[in-house]
């Protein structure tokens, strides 16, 4: 099956501010599709364990638009659509990171301890990833 990348750029990924029901003994977020998050969400999953100041991502989607949240900890995302940059710090479990489609994402800088919840446009499927990144560039220019 030949693929076609849905280019977006990473000016179009947002942070999203979601809603937190305050409490003298501690906080609620809650998230629901298509409220806070701009697509159906078909797969939950959470990056834990992740040694202090280690690295993931490293790859770009065709299709997938991912919603990530630092539950806890912090680390900083790279976003890069072929033609410009953006890092994004995550840092607070009631904000969160809109990745659209086609854009080569790194997670930097993981603070020990920290928690990475994603929230996924699809289930998880190898061939929607492009790992490598002269390969995501040809695909993108
Ligand atoms: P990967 O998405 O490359 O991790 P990261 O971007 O966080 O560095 O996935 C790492 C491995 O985990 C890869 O071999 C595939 C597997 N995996 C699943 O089996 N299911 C999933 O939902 C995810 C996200 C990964």
């Amino acid at each position: 099956m030949t693929r076609v990348l849905k280019q977006s750029s990473v000016y179009e990924c947002s942070i999203v501010y979601l809603s937190k029901v305050h409490n003298r003994a501690g906080n609620i977020t809650a998230i629901e599709n298509k409220k806070s998050i701009p697509f159906d969400i078909k797969r939950v999953y959470y990056l834990y364990d992740v040694p202090g100041g280690e690295e993931r991502g490293g790859h770009a989607h065709y299709e997938l638009q991912q919603f990530v949240v630092a539950l806890s900890g912090a680390f900083d995302v790279l976003l890069d659509d072929g033609t410009n940059k953006k890092v994004v710090h995550l840092d607070r479990p009631f904000i969160g990171l809109h990745i659209t489609t086609g854009i080569w994402r790194e997670l930097l800088n993981f603070s020990s301890g920290s928690v990475c919840l994603v929230l996924a446009s699809h289930k998880y499927d190898e061939s929607d990833y492009i790992r490598d990144y002269d390969n995501f560039i040809r695909l993108v220019t």
